[in-house]
């Protein structure tokens, strides 16, 4: 009795301890690796998100144990008040908290091409509105995607009026961040780093954009419309 005692209070002592948990971490697919064959592959998706999202995770977590001052921000505060983030860690809570937020909002982007479906009533008429058409929608979109130079995202974002309108920025930044020229609440994002793309489609970044349109995952992308209602 008395050793099983000493052994629960060791057990109690040990938990106590203070426990330097990672402070982000990556979750797991909402889907199969191969969920969005034969759009994406599955290569491309276990080395997309168990590699490069891990990887900007473990930079992340390692910017904020750098600074103890952002132990108890989250992601959308640091990465949307980069100017409160002290200099030495600005730029990798930039470019790596941008690419968690980033990836996380990608892959629940995305579904299987077979649920990919179509936007609701209220958030295809706010398209029509602020675009003249579905389709002029996604060849704007295709074309901010197919002209950003070097790496980046094309958004879909709802400005502070309720205007939809796309956005395309440079490496892992977005809409969200204090820094960005246009700022807006994301709708849809697409990835045209080619760590996204080479594998199935190599240069042909087109050719991805595209095809992206099949697993697309509108129901998501509805509801985050719809969120917007005040
Ligand atoms: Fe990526």
């Amino acid at each position: 009795m008395f050793l099983r005692s000493r052994s629960v209070l060791w057990l109690l002592a040990v938990f106590a301890l203070p426990v330097h948990a990672e402070t982000f971490a990556l979750a797991p697919l909402p889907y199969a690796y191969d969920a969005l064959a034969p759009v994406i592959g599955a290569d491309t998706m276990q080395i997309h998100h168990g590699r490069h999202h891990q990887a900007y995770v473990d930079n992340l977590n390692k910017a904020v144990a750098a600074e103890p001052g952002l132990a108890n921000r989250s992601l959308e505060e640091l990465i949307g008040n980069l100017a409160a983030v002290p200099e030495t860690q600005r730029n990798a809570v930039r470019n790596n908290g941008g690419g968690h937020w980033n990836h996380t909002f990608f892959w629940a982007s995305m579904t299987a091409p077979s649920a990919s479906g179509a936007p609701a009533p209220e958030l295809m008429a706010a398209i029509e509105r602020d675009f003249g058409s579905f389709d002029a929608f996604k060849t704007a979109f295709n074309a901010a995607g197919a002209s950003r130079f070097g790496s980046g995202w094309v958004w879909l974002v709802a400005d502070s009026e309720g205007q939809l309108k796309i956005i395309s920025t440079p490496n892992q930044d977005n809409p969200l961040m204090d820094i960005a020229p246009e700022r807006g609440t994301p709708l849809l994002g697409n990835d045209v780093w080619e760590h996204a793309y080479y594998l199935n489609y190599q240069n042909r970044r087109p050719d991805y954009l595209a095809a992206w349109w099949q697993v697309v995952n509108w129901s998501a992308v509805s509801a985050r419309f719809a969120a917007l209602k005040p």
